[in-house]
């Protein structure tokens, strides 16, 4: 009886560091907003958390984010031997010897409005909730981020470094901003402080100082005046100077953010920027920022060099017809930028083919929001599905492209999806809502479908062959070999729930897929 008894407790005890060890993660506290739709709510005293388990041999995790309410819910499984059967389950066979491009990473944009909105947070627990949720292990691991140089569209007003004295070719005035010191700096700092993993910053010029261009403004048709073009080079030195001095090293800097916009006299943008004709972008490449980078005296030799950074199809024009007509820009680019908007008029395979014959250099897509488009008539939809599915098939497409590293835009906008001074609101994964009573931030459902990718899939994983058929296009996928020697397979479902196999080698899984879902399964490679 005694004995029982003992037995008993210790079971009892058991269980529930059981139940503790797996409830480590706090769940999503969901607050529906219409039907299915939820977003998950963070307040100062809870704020779900998603830690990845390390799969021990002949068992697997999954992760799933459905439409009709999970959020990266967490399972396990046991993987069974092959066994080549008369099944007819749909079978993702993954082929660990077919190796593609290495992933450098996954981030968001440092923008002013980002910073913003963070800092209008006054609880310093729900600021380290924001930013734990993006960069920490108990979020989405971020290991990248975007850092603009100087004012953009989502800034409260436009600046650049320097705008005074006007013609100063030395650049004698340079400082830094009140918006680096008070938003960008403390916020990349913050996010280097929680990431396990070193976070690589690209950085861009949206627009110099208005003195720099032909038009004396920050947006409309514009160039940078040729006597500047070793100016602009140099004011990029500069800003790498000033954020090295903050401690915080830049991986990368593109040539200019989305310079069509001021390169053609189309439908004036109000967005600060400035234009580009070809002969002026090469000459700048390999007469200015080139050597004013990988010069002998320079402290920013590796920083990257990348061109583009513009909309998808403009690939064909800021890399193959700039490398083709100017081969010697080669010498300076790693690599070329996209961004997502109006993809649907080019397919995805233009990224593969262009970089063909160029297996030393990359593509990042650097840029994607939603709510965007002259179609979108909301621009912050809480708990939208649609817009998760958006982030998937972008996540998925680039990524089967020889895309190396992702990047979404703004962090983190207010619930009117800005601040913009120029009106140009739009939607985030993090919505932060401070009033005077209470203070949250929500998760869209956005926010889940990139933890799919960035908390599973580290720098250094390279992707994999991944081969399967499924009727109507019903499912996506894409898989990685990780440098953990696991793989990682993502089945983005945009269907009914269908069970299927997961085949490694030897080995398979078979699981239920849940409909309209995000799946992320990992496993040991042996
Ligand atoms: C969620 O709600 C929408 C709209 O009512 C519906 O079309 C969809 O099937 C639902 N999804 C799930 C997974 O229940
Ligand atoms: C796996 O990929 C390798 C290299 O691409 C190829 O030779 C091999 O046939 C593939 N294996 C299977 C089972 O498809
Ligand atoms: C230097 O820049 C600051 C603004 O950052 C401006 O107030 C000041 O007038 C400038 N100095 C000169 C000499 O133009
Ligand atoms: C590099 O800097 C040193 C010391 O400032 C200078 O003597 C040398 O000429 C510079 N080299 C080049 C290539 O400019
Ligand atoms: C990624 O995919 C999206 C959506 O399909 C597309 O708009 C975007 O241009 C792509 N970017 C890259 C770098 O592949």
């Amino acid at each position: 009886m005694e004995l029982r008894i003992r037995w008993k407790t210790i079971i009892l005890i058991f269980t529930i560091w059981f139940t503790l060890a797996d409830c480590s993660d706090l769940p999503c506290r969901a607050r529906s907003i219409k039907g299915n739709a939820t977003v998950c709510v963070c307040s100062p005293e809870y704020c779900d958390t998603i830690t990845r388990e390390a799969p021990s041999s002949g068992k697997y995790f999954s992760y799933v984010t459905s439409e009709d309410g999970l959020r990266l819910h967490k399972s396990t499984g046991n993987l069974r031997n092959y066994v080549k059967d008369s099944s007819s389950l749909t079978t993702f066979e993954l082929n660990v010897t077919t190796k593609y491009q290495t992933i450098e990473g996954f981030g968001g944009g440092v923008s002013d409005s980002a910073g913003i909105n963070w800092k209008s947070i006054s609880d310093p627990r729900l600021r380290q909730h924001l930013i734990d949720s993006y960069c920490s292990d108990s979020g989405l691991q971020y290991n990248m981020l975007r850092v603009p140089i100087g004012g953009t569209d989502y800034s409260t007003h436009g600046y650049a470094y320097n705008e005074l004295p006007e013609d100063d070719a030395a650049l004698s005035n340079f400082t830094l901003s009140y918006e680096d010191y008070e938003y960008k700096i403390p916020m990349v700092k913050a996010c280097m402080e929680a990431a396990s993993a070193p976070i690589h910053i690209l950085s861009a010029t949206w627009s110099p100082p208005i003195w720099m261009k032909t038009n004396n403004e920050y947006s409309g048709h514009s160039r940078i005046r040729k006597q500047y073009l070793q100016t602009y080079a140099d004011y990029h030195y500069k800003f790498l100077e000033k954020y090295a001095e903050e401690g915080i090293p830049v991986w990368g800097i593109t040539t200019t953010n989305e310079p069509l916009h001021s390169s053609v006299n189309y439908i004036p943008a109000k967005i600060n920027n400035v234009g580009w004709t070809l002969d002026d972008l090469s000459e700048y490449i390999v007469h200015n920022l080139g050597p004013t980078l990988r010069h002998a005296n320079s402290s920013f030799k590796d920083v990257k060099i990348i061109t583009g950074d513009d909309l998808r199809f403009t690939i064909t024009l800021y890399w193959n017809t700039l490398v083709a007509v100017y081969p010697e820009t080669l010498k300076y680019l790693d690599g070329v930028a996209v961004h997502y908007y109006m993809s649907a008029y080019v397919p995805p395979t233009i990224l593969s083919q262009a970089m063909r014959g160029y297996p030393d250099k990359f593509v990042l897509a650097t840029e994607i929001c939603a709510g965007a488009l002259p179609t979108d008539t909301i621009s912050v939809d809480y708990g939208s599905w649609d817009r998760a599915e958006l982030y998937v098939n972008d996540i998925i497409e680039n990524l089967s492209n020889n895309v190396i590293g992702w990047f979404d835009w703004n962090l983190c906008l207010d619930t009117n999806g800005g601040p913009s001074y120029i009106n140009a609101r739009v939607d985030s994964p993090i919505i932060v809502n401070v009033r005077p009573e209470t203070e949250e931030f929500y998760k869209q459902p956005m926010y889940y479908a990139i933890g799919h990718f960035s908390k599973f899939v580290p720098r250094g994983s390279r992707r994999i062959g991944v081969t399967f058929t499924t009727s109507d296009a019903k499912m996506d996928s894409v898989g990685f070999l990780t440098p953990y020697n696991t793989v990682v397979l993502v089945i983005w479902n945009k269907g009914a729930g269908e069970t299927v196999r997961v085949r490694l080698g030897s080995k398979q899984a078979e699981l239920y897929i849940s409909p309209k879902s995000i799946t992320t399964l990992e496993m040991l490679n042996e």
